[in-house]
């Protein structure tokens, strides 16, 4: 008989948590479905230790947010399309998810969520870090408040990546090879505050990685303002630090978080597994 309850152990104090207490492979009864996505929107990522997923259970699990979605721009694994790897090898000199973002707020309807998890990692480094954007709005003033009402970013799916994502992933051996040609680069605009539709909390939704401009200005116009947003975003009183094992499963908000790979374990290999989840229009 699976257990009815699980355990939340914050990790920091801004955001994440590990739940303990759930074998994500098991049967999951309707209550520790619900006490999961409670703990995913109170805790903004929250991770499980120790769990044994393939593909298609990874996917499965996904569905206690939402719907499983297929990531634009590299095919699946093991024939699950909405299941794609993230590998970096010894050979490889960049990383996947080294730039402070959200995931694809490039897309018109960005996805909700990501699972991340752990197959294969370094000893010692590879860590993810993560930022609550709700705290980083709060905190701004009421002058800075009001600037922000109403402003739209554009997000681009290539600013970061001149000549194209092709070119970059195949700086990437272990990945290159799951790129899909056919996809084309994606821009969207969102506004620069987003209001999270469960929780109805505010956020700050500009990033580093993908917000290019504001909306009727250049992008030599906007830097210095999107500048200090991305800064302020990622003050560390607001962040998390998580440590991979194998076998960690991680599920965090896109809506009001954003995260980066840190690329600290050169010489060494690291093998993630991520899934997302198809969202709403930012709003
Ligand atoms: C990502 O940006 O989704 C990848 C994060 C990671 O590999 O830690």
């Amino acid at each position: 008989m699976p257990a009815d309850t699980i355990t939340i152990i914050p990790l920091a104090g801004a955001m994440g948590a590990e739940i303990t207490g759930v074998d994500l492979q098991g049967e999951l009864s309707n209550q520790i479905r619900n006490d999961i996505h409670q703990a995913f929107l109170d805790h903004r990522m929250i991770y499980f230790r120790d769990q044994d997923l393939t593909p298609e259970r990874q996917t499965e699990v996904a569905r206690i947010f939402g719907k499983p979605a297929i990531y634009p721009f590299l095919a699946g694994v093991d024939g699950v399309p909405e299941a794609h790897e993230v590998i970096k090898t010894p050979e490889d000199a960049v990383n996947f998810g080294g730039v402070w973002h959200s995931d694809t707020t490039y897309k018109p309807i960005p996805d909700m969520g990501t699972l991340l998890y752990a197959c294969e990692v370094p000893d010692v480094g590879g860590d993810t870090l993560f930022t609550n954007t709700t705290l980083a709005y709060e905190t701004l003033s009421d002058g800075m408040k009001g600037m922000l009402d109403g402003l739209i970013a554009v997000n681009h799916s290539e600013k970061l990546y001149p000549g194209g994502r092709a070119k970059r992933l195949a700086n990437l051996s272990g990945m290159k090879n799951a790129y899909k040609e056919e996809s084309e680069p994606m821009e969207s605009e969102h506004p620069v505050v987003r209001t999270h539709p469960e929780t109805g909390l505010k956020g700050l939704y500009v990033n580093d990685s993908h917000t290019l401009r504001f909306k009727d200005m250049t992008v030599d116009e906007s830097k210095p303002l999107l500048d200090y947003l991305c800064r302020h975003a990622i003050r560390p009183e607001f962040t998390c630090r998580l440590k991979w094992l194998p076998g960690t499963l991680a599920v965090w908000d896109n809506r009001c978080t954003q995260h980066y790979a840190l690329d600290d374990y050169p010489g060494k290999y690291r093998h993630m597994r991520r899934v997302t989840i198809e969202g709403d229009k930012p709003a």
